[in-house]
């Protein structure tokens, strides 16, 4: 980049430069910040390179044009028009609030406070650097170094993973194969098999290998409670002891290697603790997420046929206790109706969320964990498995109604989530890291518990829910809007709390938890980043205290001490040393603010592309290897070779977008869909033969980036057009004052699908017909005129679930109208929200 006589401009939530000294210093929300016209300044401003990310150029400077007082006059640039004003459509996004530009830089009259975006529109010119430190000490320093890793992980597969392999405990050694595989339907079954013939044990070389290496007295689970103060901790020998006495429990009531157990349990330590009780005997553990409805675990019971079923007679989640054993209940019944029955019930006794007495309970069926697991050994033999065997299934959602059972076996999976979390999170032994993904999804296995488990990790466990949205907020600046909606939404579902935490018991818990812990990689998703974005920085007027007291409706104490608190910002945060996402894709504006407020530009973000099925991270940036450009997924991990195919599934080379497929197997691939190997192959298999498809669309930049654009199933195509809703909604909440936005397709008479979207604005913002065009101008603006949403529904809140994942399915409903067919939402974190949704239609 050049930095020739610029004005700087700070952008929505950048508020860091760097001084003529080189200190940082804050620079004032929303306002002009500098004017170098002629230098001084300028040089100080970036002589920190990550310091490029924090402060934005307008975008003259990326078009190389140079500006400066003079040529200003003469006009001989189409940046100021003919009065000296600054022409905003092509070069700005937004204007804000009046501000003067400081001296020197001559005035920009009718501005108000500007917020850049054009510069950006560019995203692929907008590199964010790893600071030299952060660099000189990483597992991967450099691109060169990643190039020559990559390169051998391609070319010798079974030289780079067995090497990385033997450094876990094999009772036996693996056979003649490293892999063997069949990736191509037309040569037959597809197989993948790595490691085969290879005795070994996952549990075993979390625990006993990491104790035998010294690390017994190590912590390796924190735990932190919903309520604050409740917590403990367990070392690795502590955890050894645990598993080892559910690991004989279960051996004592029968559960043999390879029989199935569900575990239904909230964000506990027993829930990492029993799946590694399940591993050390080679049983299969399938967690089904437990905001499941009965429906669906009942499901998932009559689809694996486990030998029992573990949980949890009930939990918090903010105020509300939830109770899991009757949602348990309800489910073991509904699936003794097909024909499978569960004879044992494992139930941990929660007495914070309800007592034991006040708990239902089936004579015979029911056992209390208390009761029996104490009083087993706390040793254990382990059951040495074959790599191939199964470790885990875990149901995710597929096109159909039908959840498919995605098997990862043991060795492989192993190898696999033990490196990528080493690398994509640049681990050493001295980290606090913390995940806040549920146990219940994907993420909760390979990178809560195996990943860092294998590498000695200390793991902070959390139990509260932290993906709660704020929904009234938004409407308080207007006071009769907010009694509707209160009235309505009462007469709706009566005795309802109005209003929940955004988090609880407010907004700044996670960064007090990482301040508590001094967690240093803190890895979660970009629903959270968004909503803690929405009310991190956000500062409570008094207006919105009197009308939350005049109402009663509000949690006070989020409102009393949030009064003028930024919630991020007043905690340190300054043990954090990498910042990891996962889930969707991070649009930039949100990777800004992750890394410029909450890691204070100076933790890289490491944005996981990876899936249920791939077992472990496909594309992930090296935290201290590459310059990162925010939404960019960047680069493949070792051994991946990302290919985008055309709808023909031809290959396409250099920049361009399609569908992302895998071309050969990784040791952490799934091997089938439990009991459904057919389906397997249609699904992922089928659709692009010869490779793996991902079902994700993707672009490829000019300079190999690789930008997911969300699922294809995803894309809209409007008048021909495909538009990934991931772009729209990213051009949406890149619209300072829209803090989140879902986008879907709806049948449209001319064009075939019309764009809807569903926005959530920032706190305190009202809802108004310039809004809504400024909105749509945004988009025009940024993809192109074809894009422009057809329909902005405001959204106080969008449904999710409790893993933070949209319900697009329900908005595409409520988008057309098809309110009858909503379906099951109980797996919502807020149920309510759709209720809401529907009162909005029509405003
Ligand atoms: C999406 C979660 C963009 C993607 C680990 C994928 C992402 C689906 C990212 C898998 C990311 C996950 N950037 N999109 N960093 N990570 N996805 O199975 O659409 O719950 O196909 O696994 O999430 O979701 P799953």
């Amino acid at each position: 980049m050049i930095y020739n006589n610029h004005i700087l401009l700070t952008y929505n939530n950048i508020y860091r430069a760097v001084d003529k000294c080189g200190r940082m210093i804050p620079v004032p929300y929303n306002s002009i910040v500098c004017a170098a016209a002629g230098g001084g300044a300028r040089e100080p401003l970036f002589r920190n390179p990550s310091s490029s990310a924090s402060v934005y150029l307008l975008q003259f400077n990326c078009n190389r044009r140079r500006i400066n007082t003079n040529n200003r006059r003469n006009n001989n640039n189409n940046f100021m028009d003919s009065n000296n004003n600054m022409r905003t459509e092509s070069y700005l996004r937004h204007v804000d609030s009046r501000k003067l530009m400081p001296n020197g830089a001559g005035h920009i009259p009718h501005l108000k406070a500007v917020i850049l975006g054009e510069a950006l529109a560019s995203e692929e010119d907008d590199l964010v650097l790893p600071s030299k430190e952060f660099s000189d000490q990483a597992n991967v320093h450099s691109p060169e170094q990643y190039m020559e890793m990559y390169k051998r992980s391609i070319e010798d597969p079974d030289g780079f993973w067995s090497e990385i392999a033997s450094q876990f405990y094999w009772k036996q050694k693996w056979g003649e194969k490293v892999c063997d595989e069949n990736f191509d339907v037309r040569d037959g079954k597809i197989k993948i098999e790595w490691f085969k013939g290879g005795i070994t044990n996952v549990c075993y070389n979390c625990l006993d290998r990491n104790i035998e290496a010294g690390l017994g007295d190590k912590v390796a689970l924190y735990w932190e409670g919903n309520e604050p103060g409740l917590d403990g901790s367990l070392t690795y020998s502590q955890l050894l002891n645990q598993v080892c006495q559910v690991a004989n429990y279960l051996k004592d009531i029968g559960v043999k290697k390879g029989d199935a157990v569900i575990v239904y349990l909230p964000m506990i330590n027993e829930l990492p603790i029993t799946m590694l009780a399940c591993a050390r005997i080679g049983a299969v553990h399938s967690v089904v997420f437990a905001g499941f409805s009965a429906e669906s675990l009942a499901q998932r019971i009559t689809d694996c046929k486990p030998k029992a079923v573990i949980t949890c007679n009930a939990v918090r989640r903010g105020t509300k206790p939830i109770l899991l054993k009757d949602i348990v209940d309800a489910a073991i019944n509904d699936s003794a109706k097909d024909g499978v029955s569960v004879d044992v019930c494992l139930v941990y006794d929660n007495p914070v969320a309800l007592k034991r007495e006040d708990t239902k309970w089936t004579q015979g069926r029911d056992i209390w964990w208390q009761d029996v697991i104490p009083k087993y050994p706390s040793t254990c033999p382990v059951e040495w498995v074959d790599a191939e065997d199964p470790l885990f299934l875990l149901y995710t959602s597929g096109s159909t109604g039908k959840p498919k059972g995605v098997l990862h076996t043991a060795g492989g999976y192993m190898v696999y989530t033990a490196t990528t979390f080493k690398y994509a999170f640049d681990y050493k032994p001295s980290d606090i890291y913390w995940c806040t993904a549920d146990c219940g999804w994907i993420t909760g296995h390979s990178y809560v518990t195996y990943g860092p488990l294998l590498n000695g990790a200390t793991v902070l466990v959390y139990e509260g829910v932290i993906y709660f949205k704020t929904e009234i907020y938004c409407s308080l600046v207007d006071a009769k809007k907010f009694k509707a909606i209160i009235s309505r939404r009462q007469k709706l579902s009566p005795g309802l709390s109005v209003i929940k935490a955004p988090n609880y018991p407010d907004a700044g818990r996670c960064w007090d938890i990482v301040d508590k812990y001094k967690v240093s990689i803190f890895y979660t998703a970009p629903t959270l980043v968004r909503s803690l974005m929405r009310d991190g920085e956000a500062v409570r007027y008094l207006y919105a205290l009197m009308f939350t007291v005049y109402l009663c409706a509000i949690d006070l104490r989020i409102n009393a001490f949030g009064f003028w608190i930024r919630y991020v910002t007043r905690y340190s945060r300054k043990s954090l040393r990498v910042l990891g996402s996962v889930g969707e894709p991070i649009n930039p504006s949100a990777w800004r603010w992750f890394y410029n407020v909450v890691g204070d530009s100076r933790c890289p973000i490491s944005d996981t592309w990876w899936q249920t099925e791939t077992g472990g991270f496909m594309i992930t940036p090296l935290p201290g290897a590459w310059a990162q450009k925010p939404g960019s997924a960047t680069f493949p991990f070792f051994g991946i070779q990302p290919v985008i195919v055309d709808e023909k599934g031809v290959e396409i080379d250099g920049e361009c977008s399609g569908y992302l497929c895998i071309k050969k197997s990784w040791p952490g691939a799934f091997r089938t869909l439990y009991g459904d190997h057919e389906r397997y192959e249609t699904t992922y298999f089928k659709p692009f033969a010869g490779y793996y498809f991902s079902g994700d669309g993707c672009r490829r930049d000019k300079d190999g980036y690789h930008w997911l654009t969300g699922r294809v199933d995803d894309v809209i195509n409007v008048s021909g057009h495909r538009i990934g809703t991931a772009e729209v909604e990213s051009a949406l909440v890149s619209h300072p004052q829209c803090a989140e936005a879902a986008v879907v397709g709806v049948e449209h008479e001319v064009k075939g699908q019309g764009i809807y979207a569903f926005v959530t604005l920032v706190d305190s913002v009202p809802y108004s017909e310039d809004l809504r065009k400024d909105l749509i101008l945004t988009v025009r603006k940024q993809i192109g005129a074809f894009a422009a949403p057809d329909k902005i529904h405001w959204a106080p809140g969008l449904p999710k679930t409790r893993s933070g994942k949209i319900m697009r399915r329900i908005l595409r409903k409520i988008a057309s109208r098809q309110l009858d067919e909503l379906g099951d939402t109980s797996t919502l974190a807020d149920p309510n929200v759709v209720k809401q949704l529907i009162e909005f239609s029509d405003s």
